[in-house]
């Protein structure tokens, strides 16, 4: 009821500026009693993944709170987990606006941030400032000045700074709006990068006595073939977990609609059905090996079975939570203790 409210305000505003609004918002009530416009209780549903007790099946996707500013919020409103991220070594101010679009009509969002956010370091001090107990996993990336060659160290360096303030770590390669950035997906590029992030893992546990799991986030735009080709690599270089999809940069979902032809990833609805498919062919691939976190178009508790029966652990969220607000998490978690 709030929520829908909030949302027509928010609605006749220009998207990024909604967005910013709502996290400094969130921010400032997230830990007063403030948060009863949004606080939520969820029912214990212990759900493991990674060797990691979830207390329910629903994050929030990487993306909306890039610089964990808003945690105790998104732990009020019953999220099991909240991805924050995408994290860079350095901060950067991402590409020029207007960069994010809604497509209401298909109830999606096309958007080409470009890792907009504050740096590594600050990220970091707000993990360590956060009140609540909620797992974070860290999504990390590279600055859009390293060349892609390079990205490899950007990635350790982030992986270096939230180890020890993260319950994962999540290896973003599957951005659209980073040049270059997918090609990590493929090939020698890809085996490297995960057997030096294994390997940095392994050498962080050591330090810190403590294992924190790693996993890799990929496109919805892949082959049969190439999706074969990443499980093949994830168990070869033992990760812990695939997050399945990010955004798709294919448009004919939403083919003649207002915005359809910004460039950009799109999620939401019209992901739905291309990112479970997704899922379905890497569970085949992965035959129970890796587990899935899945994510893609997640606009209703129907759709979040359907990632479930596809072979996903977990979910997450991120434009469905924009266009049908907190009760979605509520929602989600219901079915999934119904079946
Ligand atoms: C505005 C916006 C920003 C995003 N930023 C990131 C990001 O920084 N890192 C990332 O891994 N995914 C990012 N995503 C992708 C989401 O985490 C998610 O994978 C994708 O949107 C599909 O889920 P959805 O259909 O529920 O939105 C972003 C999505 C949106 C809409």
């Amino acid at each position: 009821m709030f929520y829908k409210l909030a949302q027509k305000v928010m609605f006749q505003m220009d998207p990024e500026l909604a967005h910013n609004v709502a996290i400094g918002s969130l921010k400032m009530t997230g830990n007063t009693p403030l948060n009863c416009f949004y606080r939520q209780q969820i029912a214990h549903t212990p759900v493991e993944c990674m060797g990691i007790t979830f207390p329910n099946p629903v994050g929030l996707a990487a993306g909306l709170d890039k610089d964990g500013e808003s945690i105790d919020a998104f732990h009020a409103m019953g999220f099991g987990h909240v991805e924050v991220g995408t994290v860079t070594p350095r901060p950067q101010p991402g590409n020029d606006q207007p960069r994010l679009f809604r497509l209401k009509p298909a109830q999606g969002i096309i958007n080409r941030m470009g890792f907009n956010n504050k740096g590594v370091d600050n990220l970091v001090r707000n993990l360590m400032a956060k009140k609540s107990d909620i797992l974070v996993g860290v999504n990390i990336g590279k600055n859009k000045d390293t060349p892609v060659e390079q990205g490899k160290d950007d990635y350790l360096i982030c992986m270096d700074k939230v180890y020890q303030h993260s319950a994962y770590i999540a290896v973003n390669i599957s951005s659209p709006n980073t040049p270059g950035l997918r090609t990590l997906q493929y090939g020698e590029l890809l085996d490297d990068l995960l057997s030096s992030i294994k390997a940095k893992q392994t050498e962080l546990a050591a330090k810190y006595q403590k294992y924190v799991p790693v996993a890799l986030k990929i496109a919805p735009d892949l082959t049969d073939e190439e999706i074969q080709s990443i499980a093949d690599s994830l168990i070869n270089n033992k990760f812990d977990a695939v997050i399945a999809t990010n955004t798709t940069l294919n448009r004919d979902a939403v083919a003649g609609l207002l915005h359809a032809e910004e460039t950009g990833g799109l999620s939401g609805k019209p992901l739905t059905e291309l990112s479970t498919k997704v899922i379905k062919k890497l569970a085949d691939c992965l035959q129970g090996q890796i587990p899935i976190i899945g994510v893609g178009g997640i606009n209703s508790a129907a759709d979040a079975s359907a990632k479930f029966a596809a072979g996903a652990s977990l979910v997450q969220i991120y434009s469905g939570f924009i266009y049908q607000g907190p009760q979605l998490v509520s929602e989600i978690v219901s079915a999934y203790r119904a079946k």
